[in-house]
């Protein structure tokens, strides 16, 4: 059941980076990799820790059709596996992603794990998110209303959410409400044993969700 967990990896280190993603590459779903880790080390990071996993680049995009283009097209070339892309930005802009994705994933962000005003909109974001094609959606698994909400909208889009462990939201609770693969940051890296921090969280869907 670890396949359900996206390992955040927000440290700048390029060693310690390295170390954590041998240590449970192979026991998440994916390494996802935000702008800490690329701003110390240049987007060839992808390319090493595509290494021991599938890598997500969270970029959340948010800008015109052609810089959103710019940014995907290296994700690609340096070997990632999927890309975080705003929505708000309109059709135009996330179908941009979506067509320099090739075959990445694109994930858009319907709904925050803290209140913003994107919870004004999330319908909204949901539909933008399918008509431009998108593979999955990024919405909460510390805000119950609001993923199960995207939930019911979602149709057959995967979502992934953020949230559990330092931001306070369950991992059960998330996937019960519709969560596909559950984002976990500082809770493990974190944590003085993250071998033994991601097999706890992976033991609570286990001993839950199989009952
Ligand atoms: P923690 O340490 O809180 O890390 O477990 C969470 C990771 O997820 C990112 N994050 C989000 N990404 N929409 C996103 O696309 C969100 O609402 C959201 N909230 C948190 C965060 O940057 C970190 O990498």
């Amino acid at each position: 059941m670890d396949n359900k967990i996206i390992f955040a990896l927000d440290v700048y280190d390029y060693n310690i980076a390295m170390e954590l993603a041998k240590k449970v590459g192979d026991k998440v779903f994916a390494i996802k990799v935000n702008w800490p880790a690329i701003l110390e080390n240049g987007i060839k990071i992808v390319r090493d820790l595509s290494k021991y996993s599938n890598i997500i680049c969270d970029f959340k995009l948010a800008d015109i059709d052609n810089t959103v283009s710019l940014i995907t097209d290296k994700v690609r070339e340096y070997g990632g596996y999927g890309i975080i892309s705003h929505s708000f930005t309109g059709l135009n802009s996330l179908k941009a992603v979506v067509k320099s994705a090739g075959n990445m994933k694109v994930f858009s962000v319907v709904s925050m794990s803290q209140e913003s005003y994107l919870d004004n909109i999330t319908e909204e974001l949901v539909q933008i998110s399918k008509d431009a094609g998108v593979y999955g959606l990024v919405a909460p698994g510390n805000r119950p209303y609001y993923l199960k909400k995207v939930k019911e909208l979602a149709g057959g889009l995967k979502i992934i959410s953020p949230g559990v462990g330092a931001q306070g939201g369950n991992i059960v609770d998330a996937m019960i409400l519709g969560s596909d693969y559950v984002i976990i940051g500082r809770s493990i890296y974190n944590s003085p044993d993250p071998g033994e921090a991601l097999s706890n969280f992976a033991r609570d869907i286990n001993n839950k969700l199989n009952k």
